[in-house]
C-alpha cells in the first residue's frame, strides 16, 4: 500500500476547499470515490495488507468513504444555494449599459443663444403656438392684404386663428404686460406651409426685443454683432442689408461671411461669399402705439433667427429634414 488512508483524506479534503465550482467537485468525487478512485482501490487491495491490519484498515476505509461522500455532496449544496442567492450571475460579464441620450441639435443651438443673451442681461419670454390673427399679423402692422398672410405660407385653424408664422408675436404679447426697459429673447416653434431642402412646415426661432429710452441701430449692430462672434468665431464678418419688414422700420437682413469658404465663394453660399442669418430693424412706432408705448420717449429694436438655419451652418447640415427624422445616427453626433 504506497498511501495510508488517513493520507488519502487529508488530500481529498483539502483539495476540496480550493475547488471553487461544481464541475471540479464532481471531477473530485470521480478520483476519490469512482471505481478507480483512491478510496475505491484501497479498499480493494486490503487483501495485500499483514491480516492483523486488514479490519481495522477496512473499518476505516469505509468511514473516510462515507465522511467524503457527505462533504462532496455538501459542497455541492452550498453552491447551488449560494448561485441561486445571486440568481446565477456571472460577474465577470461586462455590465450592459442603459441608453444615454443626447441633445437634439436644435435644442443645443437654442440654449447656446440664451446662454449668449443671458450674459447680455435679457431675459426669456414665450407665447402661445397657436395665435390669434391679431398677435400674429395685425398687431405687427401687417395689413389684412400683406402676402405674408398668403394662404399658401399660412396654416390656418380659423378665421382668425392660426399657428404663428414666426416668433414675433411675443413681441406684442410681452410689451402689452410689461413697461420698458424690455430686452428679452423669445425661442420657439414656428409653422409656415413649405417642405423642401431648407424649409419644414415647423421650425423653430428666436426673437429678440430691447426697448429702452434712446435706443440706436448702433446698438442693434453690437448686440447682433457679438451674438455672431460668439456663434461662429470672433473673425467672421456680418453685413446689414437693407430689407423691409412692416414691423420694424428701417429694416435690414443680416448676412454672414460663409463659415464653409470664409468669403472666397461655395456651393453654400451660391459664390456669394455671404449667408443670410436673420431679420431685424427697429420696432415700427406703429407697433408701439398697438401696446399703448410713449413713441416719443422709447425706441427698440426687435430681431428674428431660425435655428435650425444656424444649427446647419454651424454643424455642416445641408438637409434640414434631417433634424426632424429621429434618426439615432444622426442625433448622437451632437
Ligand atoms: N419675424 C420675421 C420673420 O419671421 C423676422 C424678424 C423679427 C424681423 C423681428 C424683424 C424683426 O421673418
Amino acid at each position: 500500500m504506497s498511501q495510508d488512508i488517513e493520507q488519502i483524506r487529508q488530500q481529498a479534503l483539502s483539495e476540496l476547499k480550493q475547488a471553487e465550482d461544481a464541475e471540479s467537485i464532481r471531477d473530485l468525487s470521480v478520483r476519490y470515490l469512482g471505481r478507480k478512485g483512491r478510496v475505491t482501490r484501497f479498499l480493494r487491495n486490503i487483501s495485500e495488507l499483514p491480516e492483523d491490519r486488514r479490519p481495522a484498515a477496512g473499518k476505516r476505509a469505509n468511514e473516510v468513504k462515507k465522511e467524503l461522500e457527505s462533504a462532496f455532496n455538501d459542497a455541492l449544496a452550498r453552491l447551488s444555494e449560494k448561485q441561486e442567492e445571486k440568481g446565477a450571475i456571472d460577474v465577470s460579464l461586462p455590465g450592459r449599459p442603459a441608453p444615454v441620450g443626447t441633445l437634439h441639435p436644435v435644442t443645443r443651438i437654442t440654449r447656446m443663444i440664451a446662454k449668449i443673451f443671458e450674459r447680455m442681461g435679457f431675459g426669456i419670454a414665450e407665447g402661445p403656438e397657436v395665435e390669434t390673427d391679431y398677435y400674429n399679423f395685425e398687431a405687427l402692422n401687417i395689413p389684412k392684404n400683406h402676402p405674408a398672410r398668403d394662404m399658401q405660407d399660412t396654416f390656418y385653424v380659423s378665421e382668425n386663428v392660426v399657428l404663428r408664422t414666426h416668433t414675433s408675436p411675443i413681441q406684442v404679447r410681452y410689451m402689452e404686460t410689461h413697461q420698458p426697459p424690455v430686452r428679452i429673447i423669445a425661442p420657439g416653434k414656428v409653422y409656415r406651409c413649405d417642405s423642401d431642402l431648407t424649409h419644414t412646415p415647423m421650425f423653430h426661432q428666436v426673437e429678440g426685443l430691447l426697448v429702452d429710452e434712446k435706443v440706436s441701430f448702433g446698438d442693434l449692430k453690437g448686440t447682433l454683432t457679438a451674438l455672431v462672434h460668439q456663434i461662429f468665431d470672433p473673425q467672421t464678418s456680418l453685413r446689414f442689408r437693407p430689407s423691409f419688414f412692416p414691423f420694424t422700420e428701417p429694416s435690414a437682413e443680416v448676412d454672414i461671411q460663409c463659415v464653409i469658404c470664409r468669403g472666397a465663394g461655395c456651393k453654400v453660399c451660391s459664390d456669394t461669399g455671404w449667408l443670410e442669418v436673420l431679420g431685424c430693424g427697429m420696432v415700427h412706432p406703429a407697433v408701439f402705439e398697438n401696446v399703448g408705448y410713449d413713441t416719443d420717449r422709447y425706441s427698440g429694436f426687435a430681431f428674428g433667427m431660425g435655428v435650425e438655419r444656424i444649427a446647419m451652418l454651424k454643424y455642416g447640415i445641408n438637409d434640414i429634414r434631417m433634424f426632424f427624422e429621429n434618426d439615432i445616427r444622426f442625433l448622437r453626433q451632437f
